[in-house]
Parts: structure tokens; C-alpha cells; sequence
């Protein structure tokens, strides 16, 4: 049983295939958090919960309980609330009729049953049948207000992953003001740990960082109304000794696109509490009597097999649980984007010629960038006026498709709903139709807005457009963009006691579009984008299973980033393309791209014959190798925050009968003697080089490794090698 009570304990367990979660239901019904971690057969944990013998007069304690060890502050709770008792950060504070914020959630009930709810207007994983899930349900209350919490927990029985969020409902017949409402929490009763984070920038996105965790509070978060370029919402826990390949790793994933906080305290006892849920800073929710407010699921994954370990079931978790639709199983389209190529300046003859040469060197699809409609020749203009540019394309979009479709090649276009030019129709008619704040400036990036997709009537008036041209053109794929953060989050059409609702109001509304769309036109692929991968989280990915990873294209500077990436997602989501930049041949370009979606950001009629005879064999190479990276396990062998000189990966398929490893130098080492250890390949199987015709044992690979020394080593170079079995 994946999830079971024992009733005379009052113990909850959560086994998933790699950990054990384990909740006691105390005295007077506190919900105690006891474990968390590698899986464990029993639950004698009545100890677990208490982290001092003796508190002299510094923490409070309940009279009712007699246990004086027993104190809220320093016993590891399952959901703390604000101001009774408990003085660390607390996952859940709301303001009570009468103005202050004491909460007290107490147990009061609970169901267990196969299967997985789904979360009302926001993404979430998905269970294929009832039986790839168990789902435990606890009521809680607070005896006092009437405001009850219901805390979701699923259990993936054949991955070491859960998934857990909280339902608010205001039960009393007075309002409430929701100010914290964390998606989950973990106390840990040690701080022997450190913290992973994926911090970034434009054009730097995902980069590794690893601290110990000290006595204090740490973290990452965002308030940009975006996951945003700067922090993602992911972050890892992990012993202090743990490696790529051993020790324990605790993932969490925030299935949300907007703010969040992901943090961990420490406190003076030494006991950790994680916290991952909506940022407190720039939220909150108005809930009138009898309404409800669901969190957004967090996704925590254990792996006592390093982050490594930790990374593989991330991996295959979103390949079959988050990832939905048509493209989810399927092949996807190989494509060419001519931004990185031509700008906004282009022609309909000009793309044409991209489609004549992509078709030449097996490309499926042509990708129209941003600057097709209004008058948008830079980026000054026309976001909100989605209206073809017919002079630009040569005539009407429909013939310009038949122009590309006629070569066999499909085609798809760029979007950026959610935004408006200062120098619109659109802005001139409707002002008020951004976010913002009545009588203050409101900041301006990139020339654009926000819209306030808070308000029905603008979500619908921009959908209806975009539906418009994509049923009456055969529009295979959109690439979804999002280029600016918000400021001044206000919206005219909410209450002042809505007005922090704003953030969270707006991503739901982003949810709603992308919904509509993706249930409108089941057979087109969305990607998005948010100026490279400023959106890259699993909220987005729930809709759209490939993601643009960066605008930075450099194969050399990729390496931080889909390593980065890659800690929770997996190749298949990451926008990946071979482009003009210069640090490197084509080879090593196509070697990199080839971990993520793959295509090309060029323009192909400048591709000399020699070009042309490369760039066949790596479309070639795309497809012998897609199902191996797309459903293979990823090893990082060497990773850029351990050697920033030398990287490499491998792809080994579930049955392990091939691999692909591949290795890139970023700047000559001097290690030439160097022999690369390979991993995940069985010791007993025999595997033939592809390139050499060698044969060796998966022994002798992993613990004899292979030599370096006959493979170049000046900055830039890469190779691959393809093994497979006798
Ligand atoms: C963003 C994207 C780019 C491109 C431009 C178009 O920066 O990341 O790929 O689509 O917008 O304006």
C-alpha cells in the first residue's frame, strides 16, 4: 500500500518507490511531520518529532499536553501557521475577521483513495490510470475562525516522487485575507545539508549554485510575475557529502509560472524547514464566506542515488505524468526559426527561400518569427494589433502557407499574447487594458505592457483573435513569448481588497489562453518562450512540452545552461538550436542541440556545399538518436560546475542495450591522459563503438573508462560516440 493509517499509532506513511513520508497525528491534534526520506519499513518514530528535552521559558508550550517537550516552536509540523507558537517561517498566515493573523490548523479527518485530483484553474501532474497514483486527503481547522485547510498528498507508486498541494476554504461566515499559503513544507530534523539552485540572468539561465546551509534563513524566490530568467522555481536539498551519483538529493519543482519562494530555515535547534509555494511578498487572496482558494503543486522528488538519481525520476515523471497531448509520445517536427537570422526584417519571399533550402537538407517545419503583423518592423510597435502584415508576407498569410506547404515543409508563427505596444491600436483604444496602478506611471520594457489578463473581457478579446488567424490558416505550431516583467500590479476592475490578487489572478488567466488554445487545436505544438527561458517551468510545460531554453545560443555557453536545465527537465522540453554563433564548428553545434528539441536558428542560404553535407548528417543523426535521448537516462558524467574546462554526457536507453556519450571542450585542458568513466551501462553486456568497431564489457567502460588522449582537445571540440550491444 503506498499510503496506509495505522489507526492505533495515528500514523500516516507515503511510500514511493525510493522514499517514506511519514505524518503522526499528535495530542490534541497537532499534524506532526516525522520523516522524510529513504524508504523504511516501520514507523517507530515517536521521538523523531521532538528536538530538545528541555526548553526552559523561551518556547510556548500547550496546556494541554503534558509531554513539556512538546513545544509548537520546536516540533516538526506538517502545515505551520502564524502566531501560535511556532516563530519560524510559517506556510500558511491569514487574516482573520477581527484583523490578526492567529492560526491553529489541527487534524479533523481524512481520506486515502487511488488516483489524483486535479487542481481547479491551475496545471498539475497527471495520473495515465488510477492505479499510477494514491491520493491522501487531510481536513484540517482551525477551531477558532472556522478556516480550514485541506492538505493534498499524492504518492506516484513506481517513482520516488510525490506531489502535494492545499486547499483553503473559508468555512466561517466572515471574511478572510489569505497572506501565506505555501504548496508544502518540510521540516527536517538535521541542517546537514546544502541548498541547489538554478539562479540566472538573460542569456545565462539555470546556472548551478550549491551552498551549505547555515544557521539563518536562505532561498530564491521571484516577484517578477513571472518563474522569471533570474531564479527558477526549483530547488534541491542534499546531504553535504552528496555526488552526481550517491547520497540523498530531495528535489522540489513548483508546477507554477508565476511568483514563488523556495527557502529553507534553520533554526536554533538545527532543524530545517523547506518551504516551496506563491512568493508571500507580492500575493494575496480575499476569500468572502464559503470560498475556496487551491495552491499551486509542489513536486518533490527523493533519490538516495545523488542528483543524478534525482534528476533521472524528474525526468521520466513530466515525460509521463506532466507532459500532455498529441506531442507528449509522438515525434516532433524538426525546425528552422529565422529570428536569430533575419530579425524583424523579413519578406515572404525571403522566408520562402529558407523553406526551399530547409526542405534540401531534411527540415520539417519553418518557423515565423516575431514582426508578421500591424506594423512591426522593430520592437517598438504593434503587440495586441494581431493583424497580418500582408504587405511584409506578399499577400494574405493563406497563400504565403501555401507557398511553404507546397515544398512539403510545415509552418508555424510567433506570438506574445499577453503583451501591448505603447504604439498599438490596441493600447491607444483601451489604456486601461494593462496592468497597472490609476494615477502612477507605469514602467515600460521593451516598449510594451502587460496586459491585465486578470479581466475576462481582455483574455477573450485577444483570444478570439489569435483563434482567428491560427482556424483560418494551417498554422502547425506556435511559439508562445512573454518579454516583459510586471510592475505596478494593479487592475481598475478589482476591488482594493483584491488587489494583491493581481500576480496570481494573471498567471491564471495565462493558464485559461493557453488552455483554450491547446483544447481548440489539439494538433497544434506550442512552445514557449519568455526573452529565451524566462517562463521555464513545469506550469508552462503542462501546456506546451517544449520550452525555448535560452536566447543565448553559443554551444559553450549552453553547456552551463542545459546542464543547469537539465537538474529536473528533461531533453525533450529544452529548445535547443544549432545558430550562427561562432565559438564553434557546426559539429560541436549539432552535438549540443542535440541534447534538447534540436533545430536551426539560421539562415540556410548562406550554408556552403560543405555546410550543407554536415548539416544532413546531424538531421540524420537527429533522428537515429531521438528516441534514446528523448526516452533514455541522462548520466552527467562531467559537469560544468565541476570541471569548467572539459564537460560530458550520456544517454543510456531503459533496457541499456545503447548509449550515446558525448564530450565538449570548452576551453584545452591539460589533461590529456584523461580517461572518462562512463555510467549506466550494464557491467555484464558487451558494447560495440560505432565509430571504431572496438568491443568492451559495460565493466570495463565504467571502471576502466575510455581514453581521451586520440580525441582533439582545442576549445570548442566535441565528439560522440554511439554504443550499442553485441
Ligand atoms: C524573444 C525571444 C526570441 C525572439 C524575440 C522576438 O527575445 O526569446 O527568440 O522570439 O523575442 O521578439
Amino acid at each position: 500500500m503506498p499510503i496506509s493509517f495505522d489507526s492505533e499509532r495515528k500514523i500516516f506513511k507515503l511510500d514511493t518507490a525510493t522514499s517514506s513520508y511519514i505524518i503522526e497525528i499528535y495530542e490534541q491534534n497537532y499534524l506532526i511531520h516525522l520523516y522524510y526520506g529513504a524508504k523504511i519499513p516501520d514507523t517507530n518514530l515517536k521521538n523523531h518529532k521532538f528536538l530538545m528535552n528541555w526548553f526552559g521559558s523561551v518556547s510556548p508550550q500547550n496546556i494541554n499536553i503534558e509531554d513539556r517537550r512538546f513545544s509548537p516552536d520546536v516540533c516538526t509540523f506538517e502545515y505551520p501557521c502564524e502566531g501560535t507558537g511556532d516563530f519560524r517561517s510559517s506556510a500558511f498566515s491569514i487574516r482573520n475577521a477581527d484583523g490578526n493573523n492567529a492560526t491553529d490548523l489541527r487534524y479533523v479527518s481524512h481520506k486515502i483513495y487511488p488516483g489524483k485530483p486535479r487542481i481547479d484553474g491551475l496545471p498539475s501532474l497527471h495520473v495515465n490510470t488510477d492505479s499510477d497514483a494514491d491520493t491522501l486527503e487531510i481536513l484540517t481547522e482551525d477551531a477558532v475562525t472556522g478556516i480550514r485547510a485541506i492538505l493534498y498528498y499524492t504518492v506516484f507508486n513506481n517513482y520516488g516522487a510525490m506531489t502535494r498541494f492545499v486547499k483553503v476554504i473559508n468555512a466561517s461566515d466572515r471574511p478572510a485575507d489569505i497572506e501565506r499559503v505555501f504548496s508544502s513544507c518540510v521540516d527536517f530534523n538535521t541542517n546537514e545539508f546544502d541548498m541547489i539552485t538554478l539562479y540566472g540572468d538573460w542569456l545565462k539561465e539555470r546556472t548551478f549554485e550549491r551552498a551549505p546551509l547555515g544557521r539563518k534563513k536562505q532561498g530564491v524566490s521571484s516577484k517578477r510575475g513571472s518563474s522569471s530568467h533570474a531564479q527558477n522555481p526549483f530547488g534541491a536539498i542534499v546531504g553535504r557529502n552528496t555526488t552526481e551519483e550517491n547520497g540523498d538529493a530531495y528535489g522540489f519543482n513548483l508546477v507554477y509560472s508565476g511568483n514563488f519562494e523556495f527557502s529553507a530555515e534553520v533554526d536554533a535547534h538545527g532543524a530545517s524547514r523547506v518551504l516551496m509555494g506563491i512568493n508571500p511578498d507580492a500575493f494575496g487572496w480575499h476569500l468572502e464566506p464559503g470560498e475556496e482558494f487551491s495552491s499551486p503543486e509542489t513536486v518533490m522528488v527523493y533519490s538516495s542515488d545523488g542528483l543524478g538519481g534525482m534528476s533521472r525520476i524528474f525526468h521520466r515523471l513530466y515525460t509521463n505524468h506532466l507532459i500532455r497531448g498529441k506531442w507528449a509520445h509522438i515525434k516532433r517536427p524538426l525546425l528552422i526559426n529565422n529570428w536569430e537570422a533575419t530579425g524583424m526584417d523579413f519578406t515572404g519571399d525571403k522566408l520562402v527561400t529558407f523553406a526551399e533550402r530547409a526542405k534540401e537538407i531534411g527540415i520539417d517545419m519553418l518557423v515565423m518569427d516575431d514582426g508578421w503583423f500591424g506594423k512591426r518592423d522593430d520592437d517598438t510597435s504593434s503587440l495586441g494589433d494581431w493583424q497580418v502584415n500582408e504587405e511584409k508576407l506578399g499577400g494574405p498569410l493563406k497563400d504565403f502557407i501555401a507557398r511553404i506547404n507546397a515544398l512539403g515543409i510545415k509552418f508555424g508563427i510567433w506570438y506574445e499574447p499577453e503583451m501591448v505596444s505603447h504604439d498599438s491600436n490596441l493600447y491607444r483604444e483601451h489604456p486601461d487594458w494593462c496592468i497597472h496602478v490609476p494615477g502612477r506611471e507605469k514602467s515600460i520594457a521593451r516598449q510594451q505592457y502587460v496586459l491585465d489578463w486578470s479581466r475576462k473581457e481582455v483574455r477573450d478579446y485577444i483570444y478570439e483573435m489569435m483563434k482567428k488567424v491560427i482556424g483560418e490558416n494551417k498554422i502547425d505550431y506556435v511559439k508562445w513569448d512573454y518579454n516583459r516583467c510586471i510592475t505596478e500590479a494593479g487592475s481598475p476592475a478589482l476591488p482594493p481588497e483584491r488587489q494583491k490578487e493581481v500576480f496570481h489572478r494573471f498567471i491564471l488567466g495565462t493558464y485559461e489562453i493557453m488552455d483554450r488554445l491547446t483544447v481548440d487545436f489539439p494538433d497544434l505544438l506550442l512552445e514557449n518562450c519568455s526573452s529565451g527561458g524566462g517562463r521555464f517551468d513545469p506550469g508552462t510545460l503542462y501546456f506546451s512540452p517544449q520550452i525555448w531554453c535560452s536566447d543565448n545560443t553559443d554551444p559553450i555557453d549552453r553547456i552551463d545552461i542545459q546542464f543547469g536545465t537539465s537538474l529536473c527537465y528533461p531533453a525533450s522540453v529544452m529548445g535547443a538550436h544549432v545558430s550562427a554563433s561562432t565559438r564553434a564548428g557546426f559539429e560541436t553545434k549539432g552535438n549540443v542541440a542535440l541534447w534538447g528539441t534540436f533545430g536551426y536558428e539560421l539562415d540556410p542560404n548562406t550554408f556552403t556545399p560543405d555546410d550543407i553535407e554536415l548539416i544532413k548528417e546531424q538531421v540524420s543523426e537527429y533522428h537515429k538518436y531521438y528516441d534514446l535521448i528523448r526516452s533514455g537516462d541522462l548520466y552527467r558524467l562531467i559537469s560544468p560546475w565541476e570541471n569548467d574546462r572539459r564537460v560530458a554526457w550520456m544517454f543510456v536507453s531503459e533496457d541499456k542495450e545503447e548509449a550515446l556519450l558525448t564530450s565538449v571542450v570548452m576551453r584545452k585542458p591539460h589533461d590529456n591522459a584523461f580517461f572518462l568513466r562512463l555510467r549506466g551501462l550494464d557491467p555484464e553486456k558487451y558494447y560495440v563503438d560505432d565509430t571504431s568497431g572496438e568491443v568492451y564489457s559495460g565493466a570495463l567502460l565504467m571502471n576502466a573508462g575510455i581514453s581521451l588522449t586520440n580525441y582533439s582537445n582545442n576549445d570548442g571540440d566535441s565528439f560522440k560516440i554511439y554504443f550499442h550491444t553485441l
